[in-house]
């Protein structure tokens, strides 16, 4: 059980040998060593700040996307949580979990933004096999706002063409790549098969990651929504910070938020949501 930091990162690591870590920017977690790596995380990932991370678990907060309405218009996609420099609050370790705070707080972004979106913290908890991941936004302003929140976790998978996803059938969904249509989800077992961008509303349980030698299971608590996106080749092709160029093969987002609808926060509020992800062999 340990914990160590530098300028840049902290990692964690679990006396069964798992770890996990995390950068400050974007408070994104980059790396999740279980058996192997669980986490896909882009070759040509930047990872010293001056643009998103492509991989690992960027957080989406507080719009998902780009909106044409709002204060949130003005952000750039999927907010800045993810751009910004999270601060370490505290840590601990003991038998069972390995944990890390960290806070977004009003001194560590714009002066635009802070008096929309004041406070928000991201614990992570370490496990044996599993971690946990809880979101918490605080409104300690004299005026509600509306936010969206996303875990944008990037699964490292053997074979984009022989994964399962379960836990999805009977859920409405929005088809990004089908001009936005809604949908329901007849599937069991959901293959990825193209490019795929999806939004899920409310599936009732927990989506499962069936892969060639492992499951992962994503739960949620009080996180409605579901993402599923694969950028597929040309795609990826597309996007300058992708690789290596097949990379798309061995990636599949799953990423449990809260994004159909807006959260609305009033003065004095809290809301927490929370991720816990669990890898079994099969
Ligand atoms: C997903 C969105 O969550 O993120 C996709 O549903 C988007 O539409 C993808 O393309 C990646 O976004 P970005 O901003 O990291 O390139």
């Amino acid at each position: 059980m340990s914990i160590s930091e530098d300028s840049t990162a902290v990692t964690l690591t679990h006396q069964c040998g798992d770890t996990l870590k995390v950068l400050l920017y974007g408070a994104t977690i980059i790396s999740w060593v279980s058996g192997r790596e669980r986490l896909f995380l882009s070759s040509k990932a930047a990872l010293d700040g001056s643009k998103a991370v492509r991989g690992g678990i960027p957080l989406v907060f507080p719009v998902f996307g780009k909106s044409n309405a709002g204060p949130t218009k003005e952000l750039p996609q999927h907010g800045f949580a993810r751009t910004s420099t999270w601060r370490l609050l505290s840590h601990k370790a003991d038998s069972e979990s390995t944990q890390v705070k960290l806070e977004l707080s009003n001194d560590l972004i714009s002066q635009d933004a802070h008096k929309l979106w004041p406070y928000a913290f991201n614990l992570i908890d370490l496990k044996a096999n599993s971690f946990v991941t809880s979101m918490e936004v605080q409104n300690k302003d004299k005026e509600p706002f509306d936010f969206n929140f996303l875990f944008h976790t990037y699964f490292a998978v053997n074979n984009i063409s022989t994964v399962s996803v379960r836990g999805l059938n009977g859920a409405q969904y929005v088809d990004k790549k089908r001009d936005a249509a809604n949908f329901e989800e007849t599937e069991k077992d959901v293959k990825i098969s193209n490019e795929t961008d999806r939004v899920y509303k409310s599936p009732s349980g927990p989506t499962q990651i069936v892969d060639e030698d492992c499951t992962v299971d994503v739960q949620r608590d009080n996180l409605n929504d579901v993402v599923v996106w694969n950028p597929w080749e040309n795609a990826a092709k597309n996007m300058g910070d992708f690789g290596p160029e097949d990379g798309w093969k061995k990636m599949l987002c799953i990423e449990a938020g809260s994004v159909s609808n807006w959260q609305n926060l009033g003065p004095g509020e809290s809301w927490k949501g929370v991720q816990t992800v669990i890898r079994s062999m099969l």
